[in-house]
């Protein structure tokens, strides 16, 4: 998980840099690295490892200069190593980056046609060679950024350093947070608030698309579309960036912002994106090619097991059971000839999937951990873990921790598919790429706040909701409607669509919202059935689609939220977020308590 710091001082920028750069070790990182501007030129430090070994760097050939850029580096694109690691420069611009630039193969292409040479193997140095270009061509540092910023597909946030510019940083964010520090007469970028609290409590959460130009003491923020905005300043009370709100108003609010981030880091860790390929660690024994898997949760961890039950299946060519821990510990279950089990879970601890995992083990089976906490019990028990770098998940329904989950066990099936030979390369290719567009999908999807904000008022007046959907998108219909129960305390179902007219179909009348999770897929039409039997009974249907589905339903829903068009494959990533934001928007709405729902728990250390 990358960090940024972003200086222009008054006094030395190197020292500050590095202190910035420690308070930002929490996120994790394997390299790091500055640069400051030394009489008007770019000078850079960066070393693998610790930033002991930058500050060795540092001692042994010392920075002078008042302003610079600093990185920690948690490596994605390219081994961790000093030519990888940033800043990355030309000799007009040195860049720092977080996140995933998707179409750096086609701009690094491009770039190098043109003559430009390449020092790493990271898709973060297109940026410096982008933007250099600009400023060659004569434009200004502010022109040179927002024209870079708008040829990037992806999440990221960056921050830029300007040759012969002693009073320009310029920094730009999509997907990832950036924040500004300010301060008298000096100014500051930091991919979190702790990162520039050494120097300032004042700071400004940047917005999407949102390129912040600072100078000493002066701040200018273009939003989006080109507009000069002005953006609240916030006073930063310290402690940790990860437990505190930002501008959100609650933490679930926050957390469900931060899925473009956490989605992309979490891809990146399994995604070799040059190659297009999926690495998957050592996983000690645990053998891909086995002929079945069982799949073991709690809660919104169990639904995410269930969506990656259709992932392993179609994608990885493995019979697969799911289960929820607390039925499977108990009912003796038994195995295929070989197997391998895979355990889902935020904390790592929850009583009943940490049973399950014991027993597996007990039975021989080699268990997989897919977990967001480091170190914690199901961490250490499993045979072999792959984490999920959600961060510190503070509001209790998960939001960012089952998208992550999502996000490594999307990578896992492709992973499984390859070892089975269930898929070709070049299928593991396509899949690669389209789980790669996840995270900024999902940052275009939290577009329709303003549009759910308005089903909500309407579903926090309803006594029951149903949630439909098929395939995939059945345990996202789950999950949404768990989200909507735990934090509104509306009840609420969710539902295979097809078996609508096996019970649920009584439930319908005009008082009754039915949610319809369904993207124009290969099962549209089978859903559309559906929604006309609960429309010919007078139900609410709010429909969740993309654009071709809203166009093939027609005026028969009553609402439709609009979901960024995306490859099937990604989609149960995508239509998290609108499941999400209706369930939060809706306990907004009735003002229950979102981040610390009545009787819940946010991890089930018992029975
Ligand atoms: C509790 C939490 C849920 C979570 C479930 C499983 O019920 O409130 O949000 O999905 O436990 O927790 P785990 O830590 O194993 O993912």
């Amino acid at each position: 998980m990358c960090g940024i710091i972003g200086i222009l001082g008054q006094d030395p920028a190197a020292p500050r840099l590095v202190e910035a750069l420690k308070r930002l070790e929490y996120r994790g990182y394997d390299s790091a690295g500055v640069a400051v501007l030394e009489s008007g030129a770019l000078a850079r430090r960066r070393a693998a490892g610790k930033i002991r070994n930058l500050e060795a760097e540092l001692s042994a050939s010392p920075l002078a200069g008042i302003s610079g850029i600093g990185h920690t580096r948690w490596a994605t694109h390219g081994a961790p190593t000093t030519a990888n690691a940033h800043p990355h420069a030309t000799d007009k611009v040195a860049i720092v980056h977080n996140g995933i630039i998707e179409n750096f193969r086609k701009l690094r292409e491009a770039l190098v046609k043109a003559g430009r040479k390449f020092e790493s193997e990271t898709d973060s140095e297109v940026i410096a060679h982008l933007v250099s270009a600009g400023l060659e061509q004569g434009q200004t540092p502010e022109q040179a950024v927002t024209g870079a910023v708008k040829q990037l597909e992806g999440a990221f946030a960056i921050a830029c350093l300007f040759a012969g510019h002693e009073d320009v940083l310029i920094g730009a964010r999509k997907g990832s947070p950036l924040v500004v520090g300010l301060a008298d007469d000096e100014a500051f970028l930091g991919s979190d608030a702790i990162a520039v609290s050494p120097f300032t409590t004042r700071v400004i959460y940047l917005e999407e698309g949102d390129v912040a130009v600072l100078g000493r003491g002066k701040t200018k923020i273009i939003d989006a579309g080109d507009a000069v905005v002005e953006r609240p300043v916030t006073v930063f009370s310290g402690g940790a960036a990860a437990v505190e709100k930002g501008n959100h108003r609650h933490f679930m609010q926050k957390e469900i912002y931060e899925q473009p981030e956490t989605t992309g880091r979490t891809i990146a860790r399994y995604v070799n994106a040059f190659d297009e390929r999926v690495e998957m660690p050592d996983l000690d024994g645990v053998d891909l090619t086995a002929d079945s898997a069982v799949l073991i949760g709690c809660g919104t961890a169990h639904y995410a097991g269930r969506v990656a039950e259709y992932w392993l299946e179609q994608v990885g060519g493995v019979a697969v059971e799911t289960d929820i821990a607390s039925e499977f510990r108990y009912r003796k279950p038994a195995f295929g000839k070989s197997a391998f089990s895979v355990f889902v879970s935020q904390s790592g601890e929850t009583a009943d999937t940490l049973a399950a995992l014991r027993y597996c083990k007990e039975n021989g089976l080699k268990t997989l951990a897919v977990v967001n906490v480091p170190e914690s019990t199901m961490w250490r028990e499993a045979d072999a873990r792959l984490p999920t770098l959600a961060g510190p998940e503070i509001g209790v329904a998960s939001t960012k921790a089952f998208t992550a989950q999502l996000s490594a066990l999307a990578a896992l099936s492709i992973a499984v598919g390859r070892a089975k030979n269930a898929i070709s390369e070049q299928e593991e290719r396509r899949l690669v790429r389209a789980l790669m567009e996840a995270p900024r999908l999902i940052a275009d999807a939290l577009g329709a706040e303003p549009q759910i904000e308005k089903i909500a008022q309407e579903i926090s007046t309803a006594r029951d909701v149903l949630y439909l959907g098929r395939g995939v998108h059945y345990p996202i219909a789950l999950e949404g409607a768990l989200k909507l129960k735990e934090i509104s305390y509306i009840h609420a179902e969710g539902y295979a669509a097809g078996e609508l007219k096996h019970g649920p179909i009584a439930l319908i009348d005009e008082e009754t919202p039915v949610v319809v999770v369904a993207p124009h897929d290969g099962l549209f039409e089978k859903s559309l059935s559906n929604m006309q039997e609960v429309h010919a009974r007078g139900g609410k249907l709010v429909l969740i689609t993309d654009e071709a589905g809203a166009a093939a339903a027609g005026d028969i829903a009553k609402h439709v939220i609009i979901t960024p068009t995306c490859d099937p494959f990604i989609a149960p990533l995508v239509y998290s977020v609108p499941i999400q934001l209706l369930a939060y928007l809706t306990a907004v709405h009735k003002g229950t308590d979102v981040d610390q729902p009545r009787n819940l728990a946010k991890s089930v250390t018992v029975e």
